[in-house]
């Protein structure tokens, strides 16, 4: 049987040696984490999604996590733009392997500023846009107060696409992380507008919005947002394949990272059958640390030997 996937692929030039990383937001916050990804055998690294400033988020607790589930309300906690575009600069001299940065302004016009500062040639700067193989743009952040997630607006994300390539052109990689969607018109009216852009990937999903979880003792499980928070792991894994399998159809020359209830080989290979090029790991990765990927690849291994005569 002729294989269906690719199991070390090259996306815009960009060679990957294997296909599982992880999920934004998970375990890739600060420098240490991120260096405990460059280490694993995650075949690339996404930073968590960055704001102009640095972010302490939202108060603790922010996340919580059953069997079958995760929910969290982090509000963005992260080092600022200018810490996740110099960070490769270290670990890239003995470690080569992709690296994404995933920017998630709160407004259209931080998103601008960012990316002007991080292509201004003259700006007296520390980082090497070689070093950034892909700049990932999060249309889906659900834990912003007063903020929509831009992905389910569609004159917002052509409008925040225009703006983009506006400034950064042909010069870098740029793909997009998606909200989940429920709806078949849906799928075709925000694929008709990514269509208008030349993507090098689009990741999906982000976790089920505004989600509420108990805990033990009948409370809410998280603080913020009334307990109300972005839901992943297990039971998110049917919409992440139907989101993957049908932008795959509609959008076929697009690389496409599959995102959502990974937890087992089994579930990476599902992914694989949907059309995704690579896949990301987020809950499972927080609740397993990094060895997660090699048990993963492992196991997702010997089911392809199986399929092998
Ligand atoms: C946060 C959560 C998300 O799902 C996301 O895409 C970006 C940020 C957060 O709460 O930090």
């Amino acid at each position: 049987m002729a294989d269906i996937y690719n199991l070390s692929p090259t996306i815009n030039g960009v060679k990957f040696n294997n296909i599982i990383m992880n999920a934004s937001g998970c375990h890739c916050t600060t420098n240490d984490e991120l260096d405990e990804l460059f280490k694993s055998d995650a075949c690339a690294v996404v930073s968590k999604s960055c704001t102009y400033d640095k972010h302490i988020g939202n108060p603790q607790p922010r996340y919580y996590d059953t069997d079958l589930l995760s929910i969290n309300s982090t509000g963005l906690a992260n080092e600022g733009y200018k810490f996740y575009a110099e960070y490769p600069n270290i670990i890239k001299q003995s470690i080569n392997k992709p690296y994404f940065m995933s920017i998630a302004g709160l407004k259209l016009h931080e998103n601008i500023k960012i990316l002007q500062e991080l292509f201004d040639n003259d700006n007296d700067t520390q980082y090497d846009m070689k070093l950034i193989d892909f700049i990932e743009v999060n249309l889906s952040c659900p834990n912003i107060p007063g903020k929509p997630q831009i992905g389910y607006d569609l004159e917002s994300t052509d409008n925040i696409l225009t703006s983009i390539y506006e400034i950064v052109g042909d010069k870098a990689n740029i793909g997009v992380k998606l909200p989940p969607y429920f709806d078949i018109q849906q799928f075709g009216n925000i694929a008709d507008i990514l269509n208008k852009y030349n993507l090098s990937h689009i990741t999906c999903i982000n976790s089920l919005g505004n989600g509420f979880v108990f805990d033990d003792d009948y409370g809410p499980s998280i603080k913020p947002n009334n307990g109300y928070g972005g839901i992943g792991g297990a039971v998110v894994k049917p919409f992440g394949l139907s989101n993957v399998r049908q932008f795959h159809k509609l959008l076929p020359n697009t690389p496409i990272i599959g995102c959502g209830g990974i937890v087992t080989g089994r579930d990476v290979y599902e992914y694989l059958l949907c059309g995704a090029s690579l896949v990301q790991i987020g809950t499972q990765l927080v609740k397993e640390g990094p060895s997660v990927f090699s048990r993963l690849s492992t196991e997702l291994n010997s089911i392809i030997d199986t399929k092998k005569y």
